[in-house]
């Protein structure tokens, strides 16, 4: 497994459309779960009398979702496809749990959206307030840069070419309207429970004559790595380990880290030196752009690190913003009950930082499409439109122009328990 090239693939998409049962079928059909393990799933489901809910306990592994049949909390398992191998990240589509759903895609190098065809369930997906729409627009903030639509549940709509063609236009719309390339996107029709067109061809769809999800999972480009860019890796946790010391954990996402680097961690500004890396339980000399590692560091303490902090070389370190400072974004209002005006002060979530932060100012209102100016100085931002935007931190926080370095670039804006909107930083006030 080793010797193939690695992605992460994160499985999006609104509740119940059948992330969790397809991606278990597939997993079954391919093997990466045994036999036994899929027949011990079978006789778990039966217990809590969830007979069709075997596959996806492939990934629903808590009492909980078991229980009640969602994805709570992101579950991770390993794959491979004739050229590559994958981790597959599946993500909740329930609302109350996007925040994970965030942190799935914000690690992922690719994503299926799963969309259900079945009457009526794939048009509450595309509503104002439903999660494909959400969902989507999270992906392209995040930077998962290539996707694969499955749209699912076919046994439902009866392997319907005509409901298939209602759906593809549907989902292509959206798509096209967040910035997706939508002509490099492969849709594939398929029956997650039935596993028909996961990993063999099916008769079921005649009219059919593209790729199954394997294959077209298989044909995921590799990412470049931007190898040359100033090194950033945003801290997911960090842990105590005996022997060890405290070991943060995060994805590379620009530069390289080695062994003997001397390193700062922001905002913090905490400096030491790196003694060991770690990936997949062994120690490497080196890590790079994808690479999810952990690190240790002479005299680091838990409170020196945090979730959301960002690690970099002390000669090019990460841009801090200060609660005295600000950052200009162009952001696109995806829900609001009323509008967004001056003031606002919603939660930032950006690489794996969540902070609060307060609109001081709406600078332009702009033509979604076009980008072209609309109004100067708005009084409000309304769902659906775009605009030029001024926040401030409440607290320091890491962040990078999108142009100089995209990963550290993109944000969310969240409030209620929803996603507000998404948008890029244009420029910085680091301020003080
Ligand atoms: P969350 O993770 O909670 O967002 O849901 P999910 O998208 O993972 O959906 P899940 O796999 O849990 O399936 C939801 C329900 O849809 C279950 O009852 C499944 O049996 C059913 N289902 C999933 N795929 C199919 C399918 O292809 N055909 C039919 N008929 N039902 C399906
Ligand atoms: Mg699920």
């Amino acid at each position: 497994m080793a010797d193939k090239p690695h992605l992460n693939l994160v499985i999006i998409g609104h509740i119940d459309h059948g992330k969790s049962t397809m991606m278990g079928a597939l997993l079954i059909q391919t093997g990466a779960v045994s036999e036994r393990e899929a027949r011990e799933l079978e006789k778990i489901a039966k217990e809590y009398d969830r007979d069709t809910w075997s596959y996806a306990y492939v990934f629903d592994r808590l009492k909980e979702e078991r229980q009640r049949g969602i994805t709570i909390d992101l579950a991770f398992r390993k794959f491979e496809t004739e050229s590559k191998y994958f981790t597959i990240i599946d993500a909740p589509g329930h609302r109350d749990f996007v925040k994970n759903m965030i942190t799935g895609a914000s690690q992922a190098d690719a994503a299926i959206l799963v969309v259900s065809g079945k009457k009526g369930e794939m048009e509450v997906g595309l509503a104002a307030n439903g999660q494909t729409r959400e969902h989507a627009y999270l992906a392209q903030t995040l930077g998962v840069k290539q996707m694969v639509v499955a749209i699912n549940k076919a046994d439902v709509w009866d392997y319907d070419e005509k409901r298939y063609k209602e759906c593809v236009d549907a989902v292509s719309a959206l798509l096209k309207n967040i910035g997706f390339k939508v002509s490099d996107i492969p849709f594939v029709p398929v029956s997650g429970l039935k596993g028909e067109n996961l990993t063999k061809p099916s008769d079921k769809f005649p009219w059919y004559d593209g790729p199954t999800l394997i294959e077209a999972i298989d044909k995921f480009t590799l990412p470049e790595k931007p190898l040359d860019k100033p090194l950033r890796i945003p801290i997911q946790d960090a842990y105590r380990i005996k022997g060890t010391g405290v070991v943060p954990v995060g994805r590379v996402e620009t530069g390289v880290l080695k062994k003997g680097d001397n390193i700062i961690i922001e905002p913090g500004g905490f400096t030491g030196e790196i003694r060991s890396i770690e990936m997949h339980h062994e120690e490497i000399p080196k890590a790079e752009p994808g690479d999810n590692v952990g690190f240790s560091i002479r005299g680091l303490n838990m409170e020196d690190v945090h979730r959301g902090d960002v690690l970099s070389h002390p000669d090019s370190p990460c841009t801090v913003i200060n609660p005295s400072g600000n950052w200009t974004g162009q952001i696109i209002v995806i829900w609001h009950p009323t509008a967004v005006a001056q003031g606002y002060t919603p939660v930032i979530h950006a690489h794996t930082a969540q902070i609060a932060a307060k609109f001081i100012q709406l600078n332009k209102k702009l033509d979604q499409k076009t980008s072209a100016v609309i109004e100067d100085n708005p009084k409000f931002i309304k769902k659906n439109e775009a605009a030029i935007v001024t926040l401030s931190p409440i607290k320091k926080l890491c962040l990078e122009k999108y142009e100089d370095i995209p990963e550290l670039g993109r944000f969310a804006i969240r409030d209620m328990g929803r996603t507000v909107a998404v948008g890029i930083v244009k420029d910085i006030k680091t301020g003080a």
